[in-house]
């Protein structure tokens, strides 16, 4: 999981200025930083111990938070990201406005790749990835910057579902 380049403080400046950069209100955005902070804590993780929180916000309002949960044969591990986009779909969420991350480390993690494209699968080019550090600072990008030239529904001809 590679550092992302720019990391921005808890600050209400750093906050405010990131909230109108990419549509989201502040409210909105300590929600998703407490939401992601709090799902760390449910993640079934004996073998890395690495905790790894997600909640999506939809633009009807709803956030959906998961967790990573491993396993003995270790590939059969399904990411935070993946456990959350797989609750949300099958309880009938769709349209997310902002994915948010948080792990227990400084610079903030990002999501792997398979996670990278399965938020390609739900989400406009342009939704916000956020990335909560052990501390609450954090990093955001649009998911077109951390998974550029990505392959999608539409090159199979299915309409996006985001
Ligand atoms: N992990 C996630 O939950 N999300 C990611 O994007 C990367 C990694 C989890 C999988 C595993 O349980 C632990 O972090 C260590 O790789």
């Amino acid at each position: 999981m590679a550092a992302p380049a720019i990391l921005s403080s808890a600050s209400p400046s750093d906050v405010e200025q990131t909230c109108s950069a990419f549509g989201l209100t502040t409210v909105e955005f300590g929600e998703l930083r407490q939401r992601a902070d709090a799902a760390k804590a449910t993640a079934y993780c004996p073998y890395s111990n690495f905790h790894v929180g997600a909640v999506l916000l939809t633009r009807a309002g709803a956030y959906i938070s998961g967790a990573n949960v491993e396993n003995a044969s270790y590939p059969v591990t399904t990411c935070a990201e993946r456990v959350a986009f797989g609750k949300a779909i099958t309880e009938g969420h769709r349209g997310f406005k902002a994915v948010a991350v948080a792990t227990d480390i400084s610079p903030p993690a990002s999501p792997c790749g398979m996670c990278r494209q399965c938020i390609r699968e739900f989400c406009d080019l342009t939704t916000p990835i956020i990335m909560f550090d052990k501390d609450g600072n954090y990093s955001v990008m649009r998911l077109e910057v951390l998974l550029p030239l990505s392959f999608g529904p539409e090159s199979l001809g299915v309409p996006s579902a985001a």
